[in-house]
């Protein structure tokens, strides 16, 4: 009988090695330690934390979420304790799991930020990486970094120099070509891209005739998405050399085989940790139990791997 080699689900994101593919996409997962209950954290390829801000943010008017069908609007608008709150009292139980941790930062109103926070991060040796949430569109912008390729070259430009922690881009769906702006992200120096953030929309009480959320219109996650982020990661995948974190809609081990067969190195959960916050842990299983039926050594015979029909 030929003997099975056990499968390495380990994948490479810039210079940052990951046990396993599996992470959780900002904002869905809180600080980590919200589901220590739920899970055994210390299985996770990686985390990364809600977006935060130099300042502290208390975020949108509510009612911030409503359930949509196969899926949900949010518009939270980056509720965050500041880059300081967030060092003292949430890091320290990150760095205590030994689970590379991803800070996601952003900026409302000035793009300089993003250099003065990669900075301050980059001191950190738990850190492992930082995405740049470039990509929110519950913050009320008319257009935003990651809606136009030369701003989001600049941004990446700027924030490569004030640091030298793997760097991840957070790149929107409601644009013409996210392909494109993924290139421009590349160019840049980023290391990595992670898509899709939330696709803008709305949902109306027919009742009341008032929105269903307090900010009017919000992003939609879940997998009403999911073929929406496929695609848009099959395209940017033909596109960019770099490593693609692909989600959108991602609930169960097959949804995520479609990433990586997409072109995806790495996945994330997002709205199904509200819904089943094991769904990580079964995906790492499912991804195992599937390589091993597949005969897989290891993800690259997976990752990219399309074939006409
Ligand atoms: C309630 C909620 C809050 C979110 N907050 C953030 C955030 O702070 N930063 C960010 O980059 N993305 C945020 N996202 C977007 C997710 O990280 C993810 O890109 C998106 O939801 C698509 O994945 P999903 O369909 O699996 O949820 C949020 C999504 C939801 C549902």
């Amino acid at each position: 009988m030929v003997k099975q080699t056990k499968p390495d689900l380990g994948v490479r994101i810039g210079k940052l090695d990951l046990k396993n593919p599996v992470m959780v996409a900002s904002g869905t997962f809180g600080y980590a330690e919200e589901f220590k209950d739920f899970i055994d954290l210390k299985k996770l390829g990686a985390i990364v934390t809600k977006t935060i801000t130099i300042k502290p943010r208390t975020g949108n008017l509510p009612p911030r979420t409503c359930e949509t069908p196969a899926g949900m609007l949010n518009s939270i608008g980056l509720e965050n304790p500041g880059i300081d709150k967030f060092i003292k009292e949430k890091l320290p139980f990150l760095k205590k799991l030994g689970v590379p941790v991803i800070v996601s930062i952003s900026s409302v109103d000035d793009p300089g930020e993003f250099s003065i926070l990669a900075g301050q991060l980059d001191k950190i040796r738990e850190v492992s990486a930082l995405e740049l949430n470039i990509s929110c569109p519950n913050l009320h912008k008319d257009k935003l970094i990651a809606q136009d390729a030369e701003d989001t070259f600049a941004l990446v430009s700027a924030v490569r120099k004030a640091t030298q922690k793997c760097l991840i881009t957070k790149l929107s769906p409601n644009v013409t070509s996210l392909a494109e702006i993924a290139l421009a992200a590349e160019r840049a120096g980023s290391d990595a891209v992670a898509l899709i953030n939330t696709l803008g929309g709305m949902s109306i009480d027919v009742e009341k005739r008032t929105p269903k959320i307090g900010s009017w219109s919000g992003g939609l996650s879940g997998p009403a998405i999911r073929p929406v982020a496929v695609k848009m990661i099959w395209e940017t995948y033909n596109k960019i050399k770099i490593p693609i974190i692909g989600m959108g809609g991602i609930i169960d081990t097959q949804s995520a085989l479609e990433f990586f067969i997409a072109g995806a190195t790495a996945i994330s959960t997002g709205t199904v940790n509200f819904v089943n916050p094991r769904a990580t842990i079964e995906i790492i299983r499912g991804l195992k139990d599937y390589m091993a039926d597949n005969n897989m050594r290891d993800l690259s015979g997976l990752i990219g791997s399309l074939k006409a029909c």
